[in-house]
């Protein structure tokens, strides 16, 4: 196989790269450099780099390190700035040049996709930190709140209905903590689903009837729904508690007189990619609808975060709990909200052909 010229690789690479010569002066600047750095190679060639490029890092040093060593050096999470434009972070590499050992190559790798990515696996592992040092704080306050309850019950019997007020306020609070830390016990013992074909309508149809008759008894839920879908591979109480979580969030903003729509229809063309590389298409689509004020600007990007609440005695759970539960059901969720709509819209794979001998009815 023949090689293509040296010039073809240098014009085709997609990291922008500089050549500096001895005097820290550019010698060559690539396609991708020119449209990184918003400058044309005509404009830069043999002007001194630092001139033109703002660099965050004592790269005179650098350079000259790589020059004497004849070795590669590596400088992470440096600001590359034109003087233009506001600087971006970035990964450099520095190489010696092996024909001509006074020049050296730059290579800059922006770094904002890399950063972004590499902050959603680490805001995963906080979460999940987060939450293990909460169940462990969860099991260790109940046994102390428990006591507390006692005591005050006790005293409340020797006292007169003034006094009594307060440790009425004692037992009350400590049974709110109580039930908060519960649910962040329930939130770390959630155990793996047990998948059969299910017809996600009699999921809906339970989760519509238990709010009905609980947190959302004055609200309008309304069905809007394809009753031809076929089953999905799920978990059905599991399900039902991402359906009622979505519900209660939707009866919280929405309020007494507002409305709920539930929504289910085929789709086919939402389609993801998984870790491994293969492509899954999730054609069931459930949404949940409300015509509440819409989610507050300043949490809409973290509400699946577990803690991140936008209510004053919420705990920031459900969503999270939500979240775990579609993804290991191989699902995905989404959100769109406006003032007056906010859908929340669950896709989840189809039951593939040969499991539904074991449909479940419910
Ligand atoms: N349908 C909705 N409309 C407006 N805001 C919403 C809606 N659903 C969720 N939110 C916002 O997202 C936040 C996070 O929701 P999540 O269910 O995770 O926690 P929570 O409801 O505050 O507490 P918990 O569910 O644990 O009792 C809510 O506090 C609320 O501010
Ligand atoms: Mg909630």
């Amino acid at each position: 196989m023949n090689l293509p010229a040296p010039g073809i690789i240098w014009s085709s690479l997609p990291i922008p790269a500089l050549l500096i010569d001895d005097d820290d002066r550019v010698l060559e600047i690539n396609p991708s450099a020119e449209l990184f750095l918003n400058i044309s190679a005509r404009s830069v060639k043999g002007q001194p780099l630092f001139e033109r490029l703002a660099i965050d890092a004592p790269l005179e040093e650098i350079f000259a390190r790589a020059r004497t060593n004849m070795s590669a050096l590596f400088i992470n999470d440096v600001d590359v700035g034109t003087g233009e434009r506001a600087p971006i972070s970035c990964n450099l590499q520095v190489a010696p040049v092996a024909d001509a050992p006074s020049h050296v190559l730059l290579l800059i790798s922006p770094r904002e996709l890399a950063g972004r990515l590499g902050r959603a696996e680490h805001v995963r592992s906080a979460a999940k930190s987060a939450i293990g040092m909460a169940e462990m704080l969860a099991h260790e306050i109940k046994n102390p709140l428990a006591g507390i309850a006692g005591a005050a019950q006790l005293l409340a019997m020797g006292l007169g209905p003034e006094d009594r007020e307060l440790t009425e306020l004692i037992v009350e609070e400590t049974r709110r903590i109580v039930k908060l830390l519960e649910q962040v016990e329930q939130f770390g013992n959630l155990r793996p689903p047990e998948k059969k074909p299910v017809n996600i309508h009699d999921v809906l149809d339970r989760a519509r009837k238990s709010a009905l008759v609980g947190f959302a008894a004055h609200m309008t839920i309304l069905e809007d729904y394809d009753p031809s879908l076929p089953p999905t591979l799920g978990d059905a109480d599991q399900l039902m508690q991402v359906v009622l979580n979505l519900l209660k969030n939707a009866a919280e903003a929405a309020g007494p007189s507002g409305t709920i729509r539930l929504r289910t229809f085929y789709d086919l063309s939402l389609r993801v990619r998984r870790r491994d590389g293969s492509g899954q298409a999730l054609p069931l689509q459930v949404e949940v609808i409300d015509d509440g004020p819409g989610i507050p600007a300043d949490i809409a990007a973290d509400i699946f975060e577990p803690f991140v609440s936008g209510r004053e005695n919420g705990t920031g759970l459900g969503l999270a709990l939500v979240s775990k539960i579609i993804s290991e059901h191989d699902g995905w969720i989404g959100v769109d909200s406006v003032p007056g709509r906010t859908t929340f819209r669950i896709s989840l794979p189809l039951a593939p052909k040969e499991s539904l001998k074991d449909m479940e009815v419910i």
